[in-house]
């Protein structure tokens, strides 16, 4: 079965040091059937490219612009990603939402440059633990999709992380999880890749990523130890 595995560094692992930790990931074997992506920070993108090009993995980036190009300091464009050698791009992770004020229309603006510039916008919905405890799960992820995903027809992923699971340890029960996977592909007319991200690690990808309602993972924390990284491949690559 097709399975994407999205390493995101966030701000890590940005400098040129970090050359030989690229170089230990570029070695790890990638199965037929997964669709590996490293996500570095954009200081080593191009390095990254270098690194990864005679390998199966996919280059991609945690953000981009909503613009095309011109005076935007500090933006990076859809565009120059793609001349990166980028395939993809995460789009509305929620410490894009929560530290960057980004709405949903926002993310929509980022996901439709992306596909137009011919990148895979991988674009993050989830609830806060308020959220969850008041069982608004459901009502956040569908507001979330309605104005996040591009109007226009590019191709597009869903990445499925709830906020309260990012970093600490907690992950939502397997119900939980393939409840929200199936409700999220319901509220699409065409047939939609759902990934699930939070506190994914090498303990409990098998048994996640063995969900049918789920077609791959976004790695945070254990993205960031190759021996890690290289076990959730192993375990997408088996199924
Ligand atoms: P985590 O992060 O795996 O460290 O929980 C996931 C993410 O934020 O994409």
């Amino acid at each position: 079965m097709e399975k994407f595995i999205v390493a995101n560094w966030k701000m890590n692992k940005g400098s040129l040091e970090d050359l030989p930790f690229l170089e230990s990931v570029a070695q790890i074997n990638v199965g037929p059937t997964v669709t590996a992506i490293i996500a570095p920070p954009y200081t080593l993108l191009q390095a990254a490219q270098k690194a990864l090009e005679s390998t199966p993995f996919h280059l991609g980036a945690q953000d981009c612009s909503t613009q095309g190009n011109g005076a935007h300091t500090g933006d990076v464009s859809a565009y120059m990603l793609k001349m990166c050698g980028c395939t993809s791009v995460i789009v509305g992770h929620s410490e894009r939402r929560q530290n960057h004020n980004e709405t949903s229309e926002i993310v929509r603006k980022k996901a439709e440059i992306s596909g137009e510039n011919g990148l895979i916008p991988i674009i993050c919905v989830g609830e806060t633990a308020e959220e969850y405890q008041a069982k608004k799960t459901f009502d956040i992820i569908d507001q979330q999709i309605e104005f996040s995903s591009p109007r226009k027809d590019f191709p597009f992923l869903i990445a499925y992380e709830p906020v309260w699971a990012i970093g600490t340890g907690k992950v939502p029960s397997l119900e939980e999880i393939n409840h929200v996977h199936e409700t999220i592909k319901k509220s699409f007319k065409n047939p939609k890749k759902v990934l699930y991200g939070g506190s994914v690690n090498p303990e409990n990808a098998k048994e996640i990523l063995s969900l049918p309602s789920v077609d791959g993972l976004l790695i945070g924390g254990a993205s960031l130890e190759a021996e890690k990284l290289k076990n959730i491949i192993d375990a997408a690559s088996c199924l």
